[in-house]
């Protein structure tokens, strides 16, 4: 139903065959992707033979698709292409070099004024690839131009095959004959064949057939036989004459050309001349055969000669055994020797994993032998080391990190070191019931296209400028953080919305505009997430540890406000940093066409959209007025889910996606460690220990603050963040509070300083941005300083709060 409103562009999309089953929102987010291009009468848009750039649909006007490479439609003198067929309006064309990677079938020009949409290459494949819809509408439609080519190709078969038996007629009876002996193959040495004809008297009818025909030509030094008469040609006309073939072979073999020789030989069904050619030249026959022709000649040799069958399997067998074999003359780092060393790489990768499962083990069992320190019990020091023996485990990625953990469950329920209930205590913790509801509250408002909605407004409404347009990203990205601990959640939107600014702004994937924007988009919609209690499922888990009477203390509110100054720090040197290095702002304009077009695609606003806005608002007004309401923010977590579920809004496969079953499995565990810590006392020994060879440095709130934010920087490329920060939490809290410093501090600095991105593979949030925007937003080599700098800048930004945090009476 067309909906007065809508532009015409709109319309055009949504109708295409090809897109029509696409959700509004997906289709929003593809027209963000799509380039306008206008074309003039006459002009080409792809033509036969190009690379293939991209994929087409075409908005409005209509075009000819014309067969070969001139863009100029066939005319009465024979220039020109013929017109396979024209497109209209919702249309598309440009796919099938796309799917077969091989260049432009046919040439596609405007007939009348056109303006297409274009896809880019990348876009079109991981459209394909993640929307089966679109993949079958395209296999449809070259169905059914196959079933069209085929109808016509049957009838101009037949046409064809009139045409070359009256060309054959035509033909003097030497000259027939001579084409029939040819035929055999496709291609001869003008030289060689000058001289076999006037050796056979058949030079007039080679004369005859050069100049006549059509059915030979003439290319550099070879004759060749017209590929449409060999294909066209029946039996009849090939009765070859087996004694020519002979002689033929004799004089091929003379000039060196044994395959054609061993081909003419076979063909005359001369199994005996083809043995001895084979007994003469095999050495020859090896260098110069193919394995396609050693398989041609074994078909033919067939029953006649089980001796020449075997001899030449042989020979087959030979030439693929040097085809497998490694050049030994290959240059360093030649496709040859690449195999050979991805093999020995996941190799050593085996050998490393193996070696960290044993060194697991070892720890392990030194646990149980090694002599126990004052103040620690057996349990303690079993669990202890079964703790430490997951680090291996996990560095070396041998298991999943949720089995590396349920093994650790296993490792301290089975000996009797703990009662089950201390290590399955975290799957009772309202913290994890909160990671439970979030994640899911996060799928919801994924869904709905809400985020997206509220940027394209912004885009639409604030000045279309650089400065203004990336604040309020920034600012967007901030604000979802509050409430959605989900990080793949945050970048689920966060990406689209990126590639949607990207585009409106004119930035060319992987430009200046486009890094500023991609980058932004990274550090503020991923990497703040420990400026809320509820900004990631780490800062829940840990919120948990605190002693009760902290815990209470560390109200929603209160957790923003501590940790608002590195983060004020962080947040703003950033930005600037990423300002003055990629000057976005010089180029960078909004095209409001390109909006309004999302915007119509989207629609009105709908059920979903308007119920996950409310409950997203709700959500973060319910966390932030804790001390109005008393009510957990576990259970408005738990309210709000529910809500969402009765409304549709969500669904089962809310808790389906990826990673889903292993973050909860994990965070129950780690949750638990701190019952396990108490129960065994590790944590009071822990913090005796420290205490006891702690340097006076660590005692004022510089030194302290110094020297947790390096642990947590440095563990943090050992071990995950969320089991880094934990054992920190775990071991300073006490340490802390005998200092007098809140406990709530080394747990704030242990996150933020963790969670840094110094390197690409400690972070894998990094490498989620990075390939859900397809490499086009940022390359490595344009985050990198970035990335180094936002890490440095993290313990820099703690040491200069150290004052505020002062004042406020925390340390
Ligand atoms: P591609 O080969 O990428 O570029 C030229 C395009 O023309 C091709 O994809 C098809 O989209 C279109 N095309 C080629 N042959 C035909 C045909 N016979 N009928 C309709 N469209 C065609």
């Amino acid at each position: 139903m067309s909906n007065p409103d809508r532009p015409d562009s709109a319309i055009a999309l949504a109708r295409s065959p090809l897109f029509s089953h696409l959700g509004r929102l997906d289709l929003a987010r593809l027209a963000g992707e799509l380039e306008e291009k206008h074309f003039v009468p006459g002009q080409a848009i792809v033509r036969q033979g190009d690379p293939p750039d991209g994929f087409y649909v075409i908005k409005q006007g209509r075009a000819a698709v014309l067969a070969g490479p001139t863009s100029a439609p066939a005319a009465g003198d024979g220039t020109g292409g013929e017109t396979l067929t024209t497109l209209g309006p919702g249309e598309v064309f440009g796919e099938m070099a796309l799917l077969t990677d091989s260049p432009r079938t046919a040439t596609v020009v405007a007939e009348t004024d056109l303006t297409v949409w274009r896809l880019s290459r990348t876009r079109f494949d991981t459209l394909l690839d993640h929307e089966r819809g679109i993949a079958r509408s395209i296999e449809r439609s070259l169905s059914h131009r196959l079933a069209a080519m085929n109808q016509e190709t049957g009838a101009l078969r037949a046409f064809s095959h009139r045409l070359t038996t009256a060309a054959l007629g035509r033909l003097s009876p030497g000259a027939a004959r001579l084409v029939a002996n040819m035929a055999v193959r496709p291609r001869w040495p003008a030289e060689t064949l000058r001289r076999i004809c006037a050796r056979s008297g058949d030079e007039p009818a080679l004369a005859e057939l050069v100049e006549h025909s059509g059915l030979l030509h003439s290319e550099g030094t070879d004759l060749v036989v017209d590929p449409t008469f060999l294909a066209i040609a029946g039996s009849d006309v090939r009765q070859a004459n087996p004694a020519w073939l002979r002689a033929t072979a004799e004089e091929l073999a003379t000039s060196g050309d044994v395959v054609a020789a061993t081909d003419l030989a076979l063909a005359a069904g001369a199994v005996e001349d083809a043995e001895r050619l084979l007994g003469a030249h095999e050495a020859r026959l090896l260098e110069s055969a193919s394995a396609g022709d050693l398989d041609r000649w074994l078909a033919a040799v067939g029953e006649q000669s089980p001796a020449l069958g075997t001899r030449l399997a042989g020979l087959r067998t030979q030439l693929s055994e040097r085809m497998a074999a490694p050049a030994q003359t290959a240059a360093p780092g030649s496709r040859e020797r690449a195999a050979p060393l991805f093999g020995r790489l996941a190799r050593q990768l085996a050998t490393v994993r193996a070696l960290s499962a044993l060194a697991a083990v070892i720890i392990f069992w030194l646990g149980w032998v090694l002599p126990l320190p004052e103040g620690l019990g057996r349990g303690g020091l079993v669990a202890l080391g079964a703790i430490v023996a997951t680090v291996p485990l996990l560095i070396a990625d041998v298991l999943p990190d949720y089995v590396v953990m349920l093994f650790l469950t296993l490792a301290l329920v089975l000996p009797g070191l703990v009662p089950p209930s201390d290590i399955l205590a975290g799957f009772a913790a309202p913290a994890w019931n909160m990671i439970l509801t979030l994640l899911a509250v996060g799928v919801a408002v994924a869904r709905s296209g809400l985020m997206f909605r509220l940027v394209l407004l912004s885009l639409q409404r604030l000045p279309p400028r650089f400065i203004p347009q990336s604040v309020v990203l920034c600012l967007t990205g901030v604000l979802m953080t509050a409430g959605l601990s989900s990080g793949s959640t945050r970048i689920a939107l966060g990406v689209p919305i990126a590639r949607g600014i990207t585009d409106a702004m004119g930035f060319a994937p992987r430009s200046s505009g486009a890094a500023a924007v991609g980058l932004m988009t990274f550090f503020t919609f991923l990497e703040m997430g420990e400026l809320f209690q509820t900004g990631t499922f780490t800062g829940l888990v840990v919120h948990n540890l605190l002693p009760a009477a902290a815990k209470a203390q560390i109200t929603w509110w209160r957790w923003f406000f501590i940790a608002l100054p590195p983060f004020v720090v962080i947040g703003v040197v950033t930005y600037l940093v990423l300002l003055f290095r990629f000057k976005p702002h010089r180029t960078g304009r909004v095209n409001v066409d390109a909006v309004r077009l999302q915007q119509a695609l989207l629609g009105p606003l709908t059920r979903n959209e308007i119920w996950s806005a409310v409950v997203l608002v709700l959500l973060i007004v319910g966390f932030a007025s804790l001390p109005y309401h008393g009510i957990a923010p576990a259970w408005l977590a738990l309210a709000a889910f529910l809500f969402l579920f009765t409304l549709g809004a969500l669904d089962q496969s809310a808790f389906q996606g990826g990673g889903t079953l292993g973050l909860l499995v994990y965070c129950g565990v780690i949750l638990s460690l701190g019952n396990v810590f108490t129960t065994l006392h590790i944590d009071t020994w822990l913090t005796s220990l420290v205490q006891s060879g702690m340097p006076a440095m660590v005692r004022n709130p510089y030194g302290f603050v110094l020297t947790i934010s390096i642990i947590a920087f440095v563990l943090h490329f050992f071990v995950p963040w969320m089991t880094a920060s934990t054992i920190i939490a775990l071991v300073a809290m006490p340490i802390a509070e005998g200092l007098g410093f809140h406990p709530f501090i080394p747990v704030l600095v242990a996150l933020i300083a963790g969670d840094h991105t110094i390197l690409p593979y400690v972070n894998s949030g990094y490498a989620i941005v990075y390939f859900a925007s397809e490499g086009e937003l940022f390359t490595h080599a344009q985050a990198r300083w970035p990335l180094v700098l936002e890490s440095l800048l993290r313990p820099v930004a703690l040491l200069l709060s150290v004052p505020v945090w002062q004042l406020m009476g925390l340390m």
